[in-house]
């Protein structure tokens, strides 16, 4: 029926009759909060361009797990700054890793709370890329995935509730989930990060784990920006090879592929709203061009709205604080 019979404004009228017909719903149940935990770090160190994010000693990163617990957050997600890097990122599967150390202390003081951990070897690898290095300066898929498994290994026998590798490299989530079932791991859940782009919004993320790629870029193994059908491609592969969840990255320039991996894959879908997309956010809202909270609310539920099960932003604390007022 057409104007005037028809009149949408109508449901827009007041506040309770546009909560009525609310199609998409944000809580802090859906959040996960990113956490960097550094190697004999004592207390916290600011993040210059993430304003109100710190590495953290473990400690620390207990405490804030606490913090996220007491605000309703199912999760945290940990990366890890080891005391140190080499050719080969041992310090990722290195049982007393940082991240090893972290998820016993997280678990042992807060049991309730689902420790989630990075599987990559960029934060531990003097070079920075997310693998081992062939002669020829490439990063070598084959070998990588063998070291990439024993990661996600060590951690979750450190106690992860699920790992989520985000190396892209190819066949990593099938090495993961045979070498997680060997040891007896067969419940511990892999969430893929399976459509990760070679995005520039990454930056301030690389700063804070000093991760940024000694030389090159990650074009040769992220996604490049412009394919949604390979994404998907991504996707479904990792579902055949035994992703439980899989994950979009980042997300608010990428709201069509979410929405295309959820509905090629059916399966609960996370988005990664990154370190770029929450330092454009903070500079804004910092000169008074954004106001923040109606800025990161509305972007969080557009994320949700796109297909996200579940969204992993660093205002996961502040959004859950808004979300009880
Ligand atoms: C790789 C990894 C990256 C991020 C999460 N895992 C960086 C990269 O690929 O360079 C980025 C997260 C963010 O920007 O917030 N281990």
């Amino acid at each position: 029926m057409a104007f005037p019979a028809t009149r949408l404004r109508r449901l827009r009228s007041t506040a309770p009759l546009r909560a009525l017909v609310r199609e998409t719903s944000l809580q802090a149940s859906d959040l996960i909060l990113p956490v960097f935990v550094e190697a004999g770090l004592d207390g916290r160190t600011a993040i210059e361009a993430m304003p109100g994010v710190e590495r953290l000693s473990i400690s620390q990163a207990v405490e804030e797990a606490g913090a996220a617990a007491a605000l309703g957050l199912p999760g945290v997600l940990l990366f890890g700054i080891p005391a140190h890097k080499d050719p080969e990122g041992t310090g990722a599967y290195d049982d007393e890793g940082i991240v090893q150390l972290a998820t016993r202390a997280i678990k042992e003081a807060h049991p309730g709370l689902l420790v989630l951990t990075d599987v990559c070897l960029c934060e531990y690898t003097d070079h920075g890329h997310c693998g081992l290095l062939g002669p020829d300066g490439a990063v070598d898929n084959d070998p990588s995935v063998e070291l990439i498994a024993r990661t996600a290994v060590s951690q979750a026998r450190a106690g992860a509730d699920a790992v989520a590798p985000s190396d892209m490299m190819d066949g990593r989530v099938q090495a993961i989930r045979e070498a997680l079932d060997e040891e007896g791991l067969t419940d511990t859940p892999i969430i893929a990060y399976s459509a990760k782009f070679a995005s520039a919004f990454y930056g301030p993320f690389r700063d804070a784990a000093g991760s940024a790629p000694a030389f090159g870029d990650r074009r040769g193994y992220q996604l490049d920006p412009a394919n949604a059908d390979e994404a998907v491609r991504e996707a479904l592969q990792d579902v055949d090879e035994g992703a439980d969840m899989v994950m979009v990255k980042p997300a608010l320039p990428y709201l069509d592929v979410v929405r295309a991996v959820k509905e090629a894959t059916r399966l609960p879908v996370a988005a990664y709203n990154v370190s770029g997309e929450y330092a454009m956010v903070k500079a804004a809202a910092a000169t008074g061009h954004l106001d923040e909270r109606t800025a990161v609310l509305e972007a969080l539920t557009a994320i949700r709205r796109a297909g996200a099960d579940v969204v992993i932003t660093y205002h996961a604390k502040d959004a859950a604080q808004w979300l009880q007022q």
